[in-house]
């Protein structure tokens, strides 16, 4: 059975904050994060949790893939912010879409900036086991919730938002193959603070659950990710990278993509860059990517697109699809 994306959608944050307004803020110039990231500003959000931008990127989703939203059978969001620990963000979706009273699973994937794309790659193997038919997958975030704005080199880089897709079976010969990979051993280099135990049983804990980063060993992880990424997912999908129109990368560093572009030969113009006005949204980044480049009327049917993500965990992903 076939599978194909049928539709994207994003949703903005509501509050623009440029890198000017961060210098209110901590210490830190317009010049510098425009030199050292290429982000110019990004969306934070005030009064929407993940599951109200998951809800308005997949309303965008349903309206352009032109379909009936009770066909949804499975809802998937990544997300490292959902809005409570339980119950799943999906499942806030599912409610707040109206989709309660049908035959359908809802449920989140933490695989950090990578999830949105294993969430693809885990909808997909749904659809074709038969578990179900058209699919809902979300990257959702709200990471200014869990910024440090005391620490200039974290929050700087991050910001809010949604993208969605609809993914479901269809007559197409199949167009869509994914590669994912995963390391436990270098967890430290991108984490928030650790759930602490109750030793006593007795006191409530003060919990935090701020992101730190090393940001260059992340760098340094990032750029060979994405090499091996885009190399495997081209090999197991025999496709030549000459053949390739559209890179969408995981939108973190505009300097990593200039260093893969540089080390795999690729004209740095096939990839999508839009993270000078979102930075980094994390599982959103893609998603909203794609949303943003079919709003542009930059996806013309039958075009070759590599999408490629890297993140915490560390866990990073390719996705390869025929538009
Ligand atoms: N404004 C001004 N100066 C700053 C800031 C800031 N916001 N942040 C750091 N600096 C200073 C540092 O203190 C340091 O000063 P010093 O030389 O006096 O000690 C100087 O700038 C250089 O700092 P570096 O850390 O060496 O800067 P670098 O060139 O490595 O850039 C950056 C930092 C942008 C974070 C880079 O390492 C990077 O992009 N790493 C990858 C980050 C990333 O992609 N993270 C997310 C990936 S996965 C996910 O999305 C969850």
């Amino acid at each position: 059975m076939s599978v194909e994306i049928k539709g994207f959608g994003l949703a903005q944050a509501d509050t623009c904050i440029t890198n000017r307004d961060l210098m209110n803020i901590v210490e830190t110039s317009d010049e510098w994060i425009k030199e050292r990231t290429g982000i110019e500003q990004r969306y934070f959000s005030s009064k929407e949790n993940t599951s109200d931008l998951g809800v308005k990127a997949s309303l965008k989703a349903i309206e352009n893939a032109n379909i009936d939203p009770k066909s949804i059978d499975l809802i998937i969001v990544a997300t490292i912010t959902p809005d409570s620990m339980m119950p799943s963000t999906a499942n806030l979706v599912q409610a707040k879409l109206g989709l309660n009273n049908q035959k359908c699973l809802a449920f989140d994937v933490n695989a950090a900036c990578s999830g949105f794309l294993i969430a693809l790659q885990n909808a997909q193997a749904m659809i074709q086991s038969g578990f179900a038919h058209t699919a809902l997958v979300i990257g959702a975030e709200t990471l200014s919730k869990i910024l440090d704005f005391e620490d200039r080199t974290t929050c700087i880089l991050f910001g809010d938002g949604a993208g969605a897709v609809v993914l479901s079976n269809s007559n197409r010969v199949n167009s869509i193959g994914h590669y994912s990979r995963s390391e436990g051993n270098l967890d430290d280099i991108l984490t928030t603070d650790s759930l602490s135990l109750n030793s006593d049983f007795k006191t409530n804990l003060k919990q935090s659950y701020y992101l730190h980063m090393k940001g260059q060993a992340v760098f340094r992880f990032a750029v060979k990710a994405m090499e091996d990424a885009i190399h495997e997912i081209c090999k197991q999908e025999n496709i030549k990278l000459d053949d390739i129109d559209w890179i969408v990368p995981h939108q973190a560093n505009e300097r990593i993509i200039q260093h893969v572009s540089s080390k795999l030969n690729i004209n740095i113009n096939k990839f999508y860059l839009n993270l000078n006005q979102y930075g980094n949204t994390s599982s959103a980044s893609i998603p909203i990517a794609l949303a943003d480049m079919n709003e542009r009327g930059l996806l013309v049917k039958e075009q070759k697109i590599i999408l490629v993500g890297f993140g915490a965990g560390l866990t990073w992903a390719s996705t390869y699809f025929v538009v």
